[in-house]
């Protein structure tokens, strides 16, 4: 159970970071489309009650074109990404709308189907299994580190048909980009225009040659009548890399962290591991997502005209930040919210978003989340935190909730290296 402050919470301390949810709660009783100042200076409406976040995230009038943006007219990033303006990454999904985003979102969607995801699926398992074979005999690991950030960062190179020999520049680049998570610092940018430069290069290496990973199928969607420029493709291929990475990390760390905090429910989660319940393994995924998601607000939404949201009026040109995280803790539409409870049903959480610009990566998402869950808990069952939860330290950054470490301890696999 939260305890809901008395007085207006402070945000975005390191309080507020380690755990924000009695500030939410206080802000959707108090004030649930709230106006305030970000740790940036940019002042923002946040957005905190389930059913005005659904609505707003399908609200035509929001827009993700940073232009829109009444003070901040020279358009800066505004998807955490950083430096992607001066790598001319700005045409991608995250930052555009209709009729433009129709047009990306279908050409993706002929290339990024449910059933490459499907054939993936024992290429994740390999991944998860290898990561582990690195630790299981050692009886100790920092679970982000060693699982939880790779896991997903060779994933998507794999899927996107970055070869194997240039795979680990790749993870040293998105290590940059997340250790500096979201500022414009020279070091991050740096990394941006490096994965920029090297994606079309890349893209046009494949063009000439093109076999059947997904940029080579984003290329072919391209070139049947409707248009993907050169540029257009290197953005998307890094939106999937950008959006599908620290996300897939933070479901992984934050899942196996509530498990820790939540030893009845973890142990459900185990006994389902061993009896191979699919059910049970799948709306665990949905649960630990809303329970303590990766995403814990959606990335801007600027006001194109005066409108309301929740009784409040919001001024033309005003940013909407959608509280992802205080929605799916809204008591309005979940029973006891701040519970886990893996075999919850009519679980329809944000935390893949929701309307046009909800999660492409959502089906790779979940086999992702399923797999180094299952595996990791399979393999090692008697994994725990190995320092107190109060030593744990997150993030803090404005989008995304995660553990900077996660050190565990178990029994050491005697089959292991
Ligand atoms: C969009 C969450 C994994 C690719 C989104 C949005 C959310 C989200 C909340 C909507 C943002 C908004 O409306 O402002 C998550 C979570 C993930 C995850 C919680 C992991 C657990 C992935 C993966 C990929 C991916 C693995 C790709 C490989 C994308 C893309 C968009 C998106 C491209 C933009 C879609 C659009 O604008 O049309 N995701 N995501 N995501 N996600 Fe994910």
């Amino acid at each position: 159970m939260v305890n809901t402050p008395d007085t207006a919470p402070e945000l975005f301390t390191w309080e507020f970071a380690t755990d924000p949810y009695p500030a939410y709660a206080w802000l959707r009783e108090h004030a649930p489309v709230h106006w305030t100042k970000l740790p940036s200076g940019v002042e923002a409406w946040l957005v905190t009650r389930y059913a005005d976040a659904r609505q707003a995230l399908a609200d035509g009038r929001l827009s993700k074109n940073p232009d829109h943006h009444a003070e901040d007219a020279q358009g800066k990033s505004r998807t955490g990404i950083p430096g992607e303006r001066s790598a001319n990454l700005m045409t991608h999904l995250l930052n555009i709308d209709p009729p433009d985003h129709t047009r990306l979102r279908r050409l993706v969607s002929k290339a990024f189907t449910p059933r490459r995801v499907a054939l993936f699926a024992p290429r994740v398992q390999e991944l998860a299994d290898g990561l582990i074979d690195g630790f299981a005999g050692r009886g100790e690991a920092d679970l982000i580190h060693e699982f939880a950030f790779p896991l997903p960062i060779f994933a998507i190179c794999d899927l996107l048909g970055v070869p194997a020999e240039d795979q680990d520049d790749f993870r040293d680049w998105a290590g940059m980009m997340i250790r500096h998570g979201g500022g414009p610092r020279g070091g991050v940018a740096r990394s941006v225009k490096k994965i920029r430069a090297y994606l079309a290069e890349l893209i046009h290496k494949k063009r000439a040659n093109l076999s059947n990973d997904l940029i080579s199928d984003l290329i072919r969607a391209s070139d049947h009548g409707e248009h993907l420029t050169e540029n257009e493709a290197a953005a998307m291929a890094f939106v999937i890399l950008f959006a599908g990475f620290e996300t897939t990390i933070n479901l992984i760390g934050n899942s196996a962290h509530a498990f820790f905090r939540n030893s009845a429910q973890r142990a459900v989660f185990q006994d389902a591991v061993d009896r191979r319940d699919d059910a049970l393994l799948d709306s665990a995924v949905e649960e630990l997502l809303r329970f303590d998601g990766p995403v814990e607000l959606a990335t801007w939404r600027y006001a194109t005209e005066a409108l309301e949201i929740g009784g409040e009026s919001i001024g033309k040109g005003d940013p909407v930040l959608v509280v992802l995280a205080a929605a799916d803790r809204d008591p309005e539409r979940f029973a006891e919210p701040d519970t886990l409870d893996l075999s919850r049903r009519d679980n329809q959480h944000l935390g893949y978003g929701h309307g046009i610009h909800y999660c492409l990566g959502a089906p790779l998402a979940r086999l992702e989340g399923r797999t180094a869950l299952e595996t990791l808990f399979r393999r090692l069952p008697d994994l725990q935190l190995a320092v107190d939860p109060a030593d744990l330290r997150w993030r803090g950054g404005l989008i995304m909730r995660g553990l900077r470490t996660l050190p565990v301890e178990f029994a050491p696999e005697a089959s292991a290296s």
